[in-house]
């Protein structure tokens, strides 16, 4: 542990003393507590060579939940690939906001449900679902959702039924791929989705180059580049809300500090009322729309 915190030190990585920690946990089967716990037991070789392996990865700046395959999310262990993006604890905001608006939706789905020829249940989409943690979060959460997990990757795709197999929420949580939410228009669920949450990539394609190299480096770039203005993708994916969304139904969705303003503009131009919401850093993390209601 001393030569690895002072190695990841002396590399230049942030956290060396929490780094070196979690990999030697991971290494010898523990968590964090055990190795003080169990501070006297030596390392095998086999354990003590892969630990030096992998404090060499992390040196040269592959992120941790890569080395370990495994990411908290929501309260919840996820397994994470180089195939998606490690679940970053700022978008636990957009899954609570979800949580607090699918009780007053769902109570209105009930209703709804009881009228002859209505749309069965309460339908959410996860778009650019990456390692699945929107979807499999708001299944575990919300036992009478039924979840549209959608990605462009097949790859990152595989990752997110893993994990819901492992949170044994398979049979509400199901797996398309495609271009946003087209796969949805094609099934012809127009009209029935009561929340949309997305999670795309929003980081402007100027800037990519300045992102640490833990990110730029491993973090696949199709989860990352949001075009020009970060935009890019939210733009196309607005009107196609629009056309999916029951009455009433929601559309939240992550964006970067400063793209509120824009993205509040382009959801006035289509006619939805939105609010924009900041998390604990002050920063706009969350935007929540639905479309205008006219008397
Ligand atoms: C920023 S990651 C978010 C992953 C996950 N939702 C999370 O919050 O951790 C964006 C995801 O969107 C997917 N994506 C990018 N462009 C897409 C598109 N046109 N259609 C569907 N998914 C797309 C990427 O493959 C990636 O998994």
């Amino acid at each position: 542990m001393a030569w690895a915190r002072e190695f990841l030190q002396r590399c230049g990585v942030e956290n060396p003393f929490l780094d070196a920690e979690v990999l030697l946990a991971h290494v010898a089967g523990l968590d964090r507590a055990g190795l003080y716990r169990e501070s006297e037991r030596p390392l095998s070789p086999e354990e003590a060579r892969l630990f030096r392996q992998l404090v060499e990865r992390r040196a040269r700046k592959e992120p941790v939940a890569y080395l370990t395959g495994k990411k908290e999310f929501m309260g919840l262990e996820f397994t994470v690939t180089p195939a998606v993006l490690i679940p970053r604890p700022e978008t636990e905001l957009l899954v609570e906001k979800a949580l607090a608006l699918a009780g007053e939706i769902s109570s209105r789905a009930a209703a709804l449900r009881e009228l002859p020829g209505a749309a069965p249940g309460f339908l959410i989409a996860d778009v650019g679902t990456g390692s699945g943690a929107i979807a499999v979060s708001l299944a575990r959460s919300l036992p009478a959702a039924r979840i549209y997990a959608l990605d462009c990757s097949p790859a990152a795709l595989k990752v997110a039924k893993r994990n819901a197999q492992r949170y044994q929420v398979e049979d509400r949580v199901f797996f398309l791929a495609g271009d946003l939410l087209s796969p949805l228009l094609e099934a012809g669920l127009a009209g029935k989705i009561h929340l949309i949450a997305a999670n795309l990539p929003y980081i402007p394609t100027a800037e990519l180059s300045s992102l640490m190299p833990d990110v730029r480096c491993y973090e696949p770039l199709s989860a990352l580049d949001g075009g020009p203005d970060g935009l890019f993708h939210y733009r196309r994916l607005i009107p196609q809300a629009r056309r999916l969304l029951a009455d009433p139904g929601w559309l939240l969705m992550e964006i970067g500090a400063g793209q509120g303003e824009e993205m509040g503009r382009l959801l006035a131009e289509e006619d939805w009322e939105y609010q924009i919401i900041h998390d604990l850093g002050g920063k706009q993390r969350v935007v929540l729309a639905r479309r205008k209601r006219h008397a």
